[in-house]
């Protein structure tokens, strides 16, 4: 689990400061609400591989009162996953996210009928109120804008913007 956090650190540490991995980043890293979550979800998945009896729920619910947050216990997180705003996101099911993701807040990734959920790869950026349903993937590197519903794969380093939402290629660095 340290090792795990250290990781978690110096990633989140690099999203926040853009690209900075000094000791300074990785301070900074460690008064993110984000570094609090991961640190939360490495335990409650230690607990869970321990057989902890209630860890998983007492973890869940600390979450979801402290941050508004609510992450099921099959999603398997990356490293230094930044929630730049925890409040109103869901991440559900057996949903991937990748390193360094940016939830910008109020996004859901979920299922869309029942048949499965999202991979998102690394370095993806969702908007403030996206939404990523089903069994889909979202290529490294892609920004999903503001408010967008993605209900198909989109390729690497592509925007994804709009109900449906439509995919173009990601214009700027
Ligand atoms: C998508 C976004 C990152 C802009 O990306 P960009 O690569 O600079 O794209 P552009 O601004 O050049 O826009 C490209 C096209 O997508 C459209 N577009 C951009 N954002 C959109 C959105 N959220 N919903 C629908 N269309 C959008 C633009 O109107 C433009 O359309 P056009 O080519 O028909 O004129 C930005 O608009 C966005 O949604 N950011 C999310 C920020 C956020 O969540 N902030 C919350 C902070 S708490």
């Amino acid at each position: 689990v340290l090792a795990n956090l250290l990781r978690d650190a110096r990633e989140l540490g690099a999203v926040v400061t853009k690209g900075d991995r000094s000791l300074r980043a990785l301070g900074t890293a460690l008064l993110q609400d984000s570094f609090t979550i991961l640190a939360l979800e490495r335990t409650r998945a230690a607990g869970r591989r321990l057989h902890l009896i209630g860890i998983n729920r007492v973890i869940r619910l600390t979450e979801t009162a402290l941050f508004g947050i609510e992450i099921g216990k099959g999603v398997r997180l990356g490293e230094g996953i930044y929630f730049v705003h925890t409040v109103g996101t869901v991440i559900g099911g057996d949903a991937v996210i990748g390193d360094r993701v940016v939830f910008m807040g109020n996004n859901t990734v979920g299922t869309a009928r029942g048949d499965g959920y999202p991979v998102i790869e690394d370095d993806v950026v969702l908007g403030a109120g996206a939404r990523v349903l089903g069994p889909i993937r979202v290529g490294a590197g892609s920004v999903v804008g503001a408010n967008a519903v993605v209900l198909r794969d989109v390729p690497p380093r592509s925007l994804a913007v709009g109900i449906p939402a439509e995919v173009r290629p990601l214009a700027r660095q």
